[in-house]
């Protein structure tokens, strides 16, 4: 891997963005990196969960590399937009559970990267938006779609005709991102205690809280009768038995093999 690191915190994985000196702008090269490292996660059964950010302490990730996309044909676009897409919906239906820690500038590709996860956790000083209408474009990585699933079209259209940012607090009010750290050092900290507290229950349920979710997002009228299909067939799952188990046991439940039962 050239533009990012990948590495391993116990059971969480480490994906970070290296090219702080274009502000981690997404050139293809990293987008397809960042597409298989999220392969790998997802099949390495020690890893449990993703934390995707920035390096450096300016940037997530400044947006698509317009250097690079400078002088496309309408096919070349066409096609990066495609990959991008492939790329973020990889993000988006992932199994287990991946966290954007947005750890600066999240414009374009990168918010649209970010918004792909399933979870965000913003800087203070943190500066999220889709400013493509500055460059006579629009968002081609689902900007358009996602925006407007996290805040709703009335705001999803003011940010995207305008161009311009908001402020992790903004974005926290119009629930664009889950929370902000209480300092900058502290980003990764509070992303990993998030996603411990979710480690800790059954993961096969919290892979299922994931897809369903999508399919409301979607608007897909299948998403209530798949929710009873999906609860029916959780009472056949070990992991039901143990969480149901510990519970009237009044002990914790140990849904990983390698937990403790305590
Ligand atoms: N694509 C390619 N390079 C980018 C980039 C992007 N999206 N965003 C930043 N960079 C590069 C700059 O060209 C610059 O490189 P250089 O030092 O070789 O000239 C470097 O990153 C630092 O950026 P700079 O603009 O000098 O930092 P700044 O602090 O003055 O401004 C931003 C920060 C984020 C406001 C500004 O970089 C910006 O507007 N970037 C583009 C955002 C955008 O339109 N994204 C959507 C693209 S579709």
């Amino acid at each position: 891997m050239q533009n990012i690191r990948y590495e391993h915190h116990g059971s969480l994985a480490h994906i970070t963005i290296n090219r702080p000196d274009k502000l981690n702008a997404l050139n293809r090269r990293t987008l397809l990196e960042i597409e298989e490292a999220v392969a790998m996660a997802m099949s390495d059964a020690a890893v449990h969960s993703v934390i995707l950010t920035g390096s450096g302490d300016k940037a997530f990730a400044a947006g698509a590399d317009v250097a690079e996309f400078a002088h496309f044909t309408a096919n070349e676009a066409r096609d990066l937009s495609a990959a991008g897409h492939r790329i973020m919906d990889s993000i988006a239906t992932a199994p287990k559970p991946v966290l954007a820690a947005i750890n600066g500038f999240a414009l374009g590709g990168g918010l649209e990267l970010a918004m792909a996860c399933h979870l965000r956790v913003a800087v203070p000083a943190a500066r999220l938006g889709q400013p493509e209408v500055n460059l006579g474009l629009i968002p081609g990585y689902g900007g358009t779609q996602r925006l407007v699933e996290w805040v709703g079209r009335a705001r999803a259209l003011e940010m995207l005709m305008s161009g311009d940012p908001i402020d992790a607090a903004t974005a926290l009010q119009w629930g664009l991102v889950n929370r902000i750290s209480a300092t900058p050092e502290s980003l990764l900290e509070e992303s990993t205690a998030l996603l411990n507290r979710i480690l800790q229950r059954g993961p096969i349920a919290v892979s299922h809280c994931i897809r369903l979710s999508a399919l409301a997002a979607q608007g897909d009228p299948d998403g209530y009768l798949q929710e009873i299909e999906t609860f029916g067939s959780l009472f056949q799952q070990p992991e039901s038995r143990e969480g149901i188990g510990a519970f009237l046991e009044k002990r914790k439940a140990a849904f990983r093999s390698s937990e403790p039962r305590s």
